[in-house]
């Protein structure tokens, strides 16, 4: 069998920013209310989370504490900063400390630019759900994005004039984000998809089955975490202008952005709800009008989503697809 593919993803932000509600949440089955009652991470709390069998995430969850974070840049500084592949920070945006805040991130970023120059950067402005009703507009969201790109741009910019980097640097990537809903789906789907191989090949087999369904979209979600591993596109996500009446009739013009993010969250919580209930989670079905969704287990891993709205394509059809296809990837 083939070894996993072990990365290591760094966790890191001031303390009480909600790091590890965000890893209760995905990786162990706890409700945002459950995360009421964690302490604080004292130095580096370091998990392994299996993926997909292939890939192996070596989580370094590192408490925020000022002390702490003084130590990994110093004393611990090779330790914590060589190898990563991707560091996800995590700022509050309640923060009163904002140019505190700040001046962390810019030391903590020369020192993984330095290290591991090939890392994925992301940053999630957490607790988005307690500024929402008085700045709906998410400016503060917005500036805050701002001064995180100016920060690494200058940190790109003085690692080069020092010689230490050359000129091709991805930038960083920010996400809004909340444990209370869906966007702490939203963000590490998109963090997590990067990491995993062979998703372009994973995705053209999605858009494969979904054209061989009669479908609009088919979506691949991860089965401990229900996480978005990758979507078959769809049709139905294009320039409004591009549909046609049917289409917009059918509601495509609203379709949410996040609406697989929003399917997460759901079955997710069902699913635990059913484990309290010593019962077992096995799949789902529904037909509405002329659409027809199905979500099954696809592989002992995944779960696989396929959305219909052509009255043609039957239920048991779908059903039928779906066990063909889980017996080919076995
Ligand atoms: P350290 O371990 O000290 O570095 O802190 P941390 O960043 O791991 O913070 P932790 O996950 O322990 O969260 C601190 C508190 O913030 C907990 O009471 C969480 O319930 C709360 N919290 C985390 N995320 C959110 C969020 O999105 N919204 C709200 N309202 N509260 C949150």
């Amino acid at each position: 069998m083939a070894t996993p593919a072990r990365k290591k993803v760094l966790l890191m932000g001031k303390s009480g920013s909600g790091k590890t509600s965000m890893r209760s949440v995905i990786f162990s089955n706890y409700t945002a209310r459950d995360t009421r009652r964690l302490g604080a991470t004292i130095d580096v709390e370091q998990s392994a989370v299996r993926f997909l069998g292939g890939l192996v995430l070596n989580l370094w969850d590192c408490g925020g504490q000022n002390a702490f974070v003084d130590n990994y840049l110093s004393s611990q500084k090779d330790t914590i900063f060589s190898n990563v592949a991707v560091l996800i920070y995590v700022f509050d945006i309640t923060s009163t400390e904002w140019e505190g805040d700040l001046r962390y991130f810019e030391d903590i970023l020369f020192a993984l630019r330095e290290n591991s120059p090939e890392a994925g950067i992301w940053v999630l402005i957490n607790k988005m759900d307690l500024v929402d009703k008085e700045d709906p507009k998410r400016l503060k969201f917005e500036q805050r994005k701002n001064d995180l790109l100016n920060v690494d741009n200058q940190v790109r910019k003085t690692l080069k004039d020092e010689g230490k980097i050359d000129n091709i640097r991805e930038v960083l990537r920010c996400f809004p984000s909340s444990i209370w809903d869906e966007s702490l789906y939203k963000a590490w789907s998109s963090i997590i998809h990067t990491l995993i191989p062979n998703i372009s090949l994973i995705t053209s087999h999605l858009t494969y089955l979904r054209d061989l369904c009669l479908a609009v979209e088919v979506v691949l979600f991860e089965a401990d975490t229900f996480l978005v591993i990758a979507k078959s596109g769809s049709p139905l996500d294009c320039d409004p202008s591009d549909l046609d009446q049917i289409e917009l009739k059918n509601g495509a013009k609203e379709l949410d952005q996040q609406r697989f993010e929003k399917i997460s969250e759901i079955v997710k919580g069902f699913k635990k709800t059913c484990s309290r209930n010593h019962e077992q989670y096995h799949g789902f079905e529904a037909k509405f009008d002329e659409c027809t969704v199905i979500l099954e287990p696809l592989t002992k891993n995944t779960y696989i989503m396929i959305i219909s709205v052509d009255p043609r394509a039957e239920t048991g059809a779908l059903l039928y697809n779906v066990h063909q296809s889980s017996a080919h990837m076995a």
